[in-house]
């Protein structure tokens, strides 16, 4: 009996021993594998930071911009443990996947297919316990090449140093505009509460969203990378709140903030509770803004890649201390109450729900909001209003002219602008986040009039986003369904995305992780999340239908970059 029970005891330690053994043998493999793949280098990891909440301090400039920028930066890098070198490797493998399931017209490539997703799955359980959203920014389809930028690329410059020296270039855009002779730009005035301005032309006395304005080019808002940006978040988030005045004009109660160093921000207070659906009865149109939407649609943007929304930030601030006691605007002051439990409310004036029926409360004064970072000022970089080809009716009854014809993007492509260039490409790029979030309201888009047609979408304006869990709405996507054009790098992050190891909604959690509002709650609820896998599906499926039945549906915009790099 003793014996047998050794022997059975000698018997399962065997057995463990030898599952361990395979185990290491496979943890051996899956790193000489990852060791093996020298081919994979990734492109200079430029950024200091892919996470929005370590601001860095570098300071860079128009000197730093091109090449310089991404050695200077990565100086500054953030201490990341080694593990990322084999990291990115193992990232770069998923990559393989991803660029095979790429020729689905292969019918050979299936099984292969099928085998290699087998394996993305194995390597993404290996690299689970690290950050998706860090192996997602540093993947080589985050990191493609920058385009060369021109002089004419920058949407800003400062005015050259000697006025006689370089040609007459007095009609160019200039930011640090009141200058003497060497280009300052100073202020006295510190009793208003406000820093004393001292900039000159070197990027270092530069406040961070005036850095941020100075690197706006022609293809994006900003650089994933750019410390400036985390930056301008950070100081959003925190800085002193000096003054707050309605904005005008727009439907729905919004302020501009003022801060010491000059810069600005657009609030939008929360209204509704953030797992609230959107009344099924309600008109898109009439829908509430949400604060939470802004700062969703920011993160979202930047996971897809795009960089085309302004940087938004979350902040607790106090109605008393930081609205009502600052406020220099009679319209908004006269509208303070103190509601039936004691909560400090306001409306403001505007269209709609500005009134005692609908008020922002606090609790008791504590107001949850977005901020959101300010664009250039107009007149510095006026701005092109564009009406999208597939606005809806706004209207309870009429029908608009897309819903009618199924063959309405063939007018649409025979249309300036959308005939040249990559405005289509773009447009739909916009309709994919908008209807991953499920934002109705895309009436018009806008871009910098500067760059004249050639120039990248801005996404501004996406309070009414993230309103519904429960439904998807098809109708915005009808875009992608009747133009069947779709990026090539768009369509490979999309696919990137749906993989285990990058699933859209986990990338989501963790990039909105670092907005401070996080720990009063999750700023988008588990039901919103989850959703984005599931019309992430519903985006693929459907450019799958279009590669079955069109050609020329990919816009190849990866040609001249060496395909090796995303291949291995
Ligand atoms: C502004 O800064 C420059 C150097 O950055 C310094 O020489 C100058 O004295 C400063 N001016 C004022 C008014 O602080
Ligand atoms: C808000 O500000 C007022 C006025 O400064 C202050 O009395 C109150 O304690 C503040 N409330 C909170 C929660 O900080
Ligand atoms: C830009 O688009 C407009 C259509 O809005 C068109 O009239 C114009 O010719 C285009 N410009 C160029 C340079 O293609």
């Amino acid at each position: 009996m003793a014996r047998q029970g050794v022997g059975r005891l000698s018997h399962s330690v065997c057995l463990v021993l030898t599952c361990l053994s395979l185990a290491l043998h496979l943890i051996l493999a899956l790193f000489c594998l990852s060791v093996l793949q020298t081919s994979c280098v990734i492109p200079p990891p430029s950024s200091c930071s892919s996470s929005l909440s370590f601001p860095g301090t570098v300071p860079h400039g128009k000197q730093g911009r091109s090449h310089s920028l991404s050695s200077q930066s990565s100086s500054h890098k953030l201490p990341v443990s080694r593990m990322n070198g084999d990291f990115t490797k193992m990232a770069a493998h998923i990559d393989h996947n991803v660029e095979a399931s790429f020729n689905i017209v292969n019918e050979k490539e299936k099984d292969k297919k099928l085998i290699q997703t087998k394996m993305a799955t194995k390597v993404s359980q290996w690299i689970s316990s690290r950050s998706k959203l860090e192996a997602l920014f540093s993947h080589p389809l985050y990191n493609l090449p920058r385009k060369h930028l021109l002089e004419d690329d920058w949407l800003l410059k400062l005015k050259p140093k000697n006025k006689g020296g370089d040609s007459e270039e007095e009609d160019e855009e200039e930011d640090s505009d009141k200058s003497s002779e060497d280009s300052e730009w100073q202020s006295d005035s510190e009793e208003d509460g406000y820093d004393r301005a001292n900039w000159t032309r070197s990027a270092d006395t530069h406040p961070a969203w005036l850095r941020y304005h100075l690197g706006i080019s022609r293809w994006e808002l900003y650089d994933r990378n750019d410390p400036s940006v985390a930056e301008v978040t950070q100081q959003m988030a925190t800085q002193r709140i000096l003054s707050a005045v309605q904005k005008s004009g727009g439907t729905q109660l919004k302020l501009i903030m003022s801060f010491p160093n000059y810069g600005q921000a657009l609030l939008k207070p929360m209204r509704q509770e953030r797992d609230a659906e959107t009344d099924f009865n309600l008109f898109y149109f009439s829908d509430f803004e949400r604060h939470n939407a802004e700062i969703a649609a920011f993160h979202l943007d930047r996971v897809l890649g795009f960089c085309r929304i302004p940087p938004v930030v979350g902040r607790l601030i106090n109605i008393t201390r930081e609205i009502r006691a600052i406020t220099t605007d009679h319209k908004l002051s006269r509208t303070f109450f103190t509601s039936p439990v004691g909560n400090l409310c306001f409306h403001g004036q505007c269209e709609y729900y500005c009134s005692t029926e609908n008020p922002v409360c606090g609790r008791p004064q504590v107001l949850e909001v977005s901020l959101a970072s300010m664009l250039p000022d107009l007149s510095l970089a006026p701005r092109r209003s564009w009406r999208s080809p597939w606005r809806r009716s706004y209207s309870r009854t009429k029908l608009a002219p897309w819903e009618k014809n199924p063959d309405y993007c063939d007018t649409v492509k025979q249309t300036p602008p959308y005939n040249q260039g990559t405005r289509l490409v773009d447009l739909i790029d916009m309709v994919i986040l908008d209807f991953l979030m499920s934002n109705m309201d895309r009436h018009h888009y806008e871009t910098f009039e500067k760059f004249g047609n050639d120039t990248f979408l801005l996404h501004l304006d996406n309070g009414r986003a993230f309103g519904r869990h429960s439904v998807d709405e098809p109708s915005i996507l009808v875009p992608l369904r009747q133009c069947c054009r779709i990026r090539r790098s768009t369509l490979m992050r999309l696919r990137l995305l749906s993989l285990p190891g990058f699933r859209l909604s986990d990338v989501m959690r963790e990039s909105l992780s670092q907005d401070p509002l996080e720990s009063v709650a999750p700023l988008l609820s588990v039901q919103h999340l989850s959703v984005l896998d599931r019309r992430l599906k519903t985006i693929l499926k459907a450019v799958h239908t279009c590669l079955e039945h069109h050609d020329d549906v990919i816009h190849d915009d990866l040609q001249g970059y060496d395909v090796n790099l995303y291949r291995h």
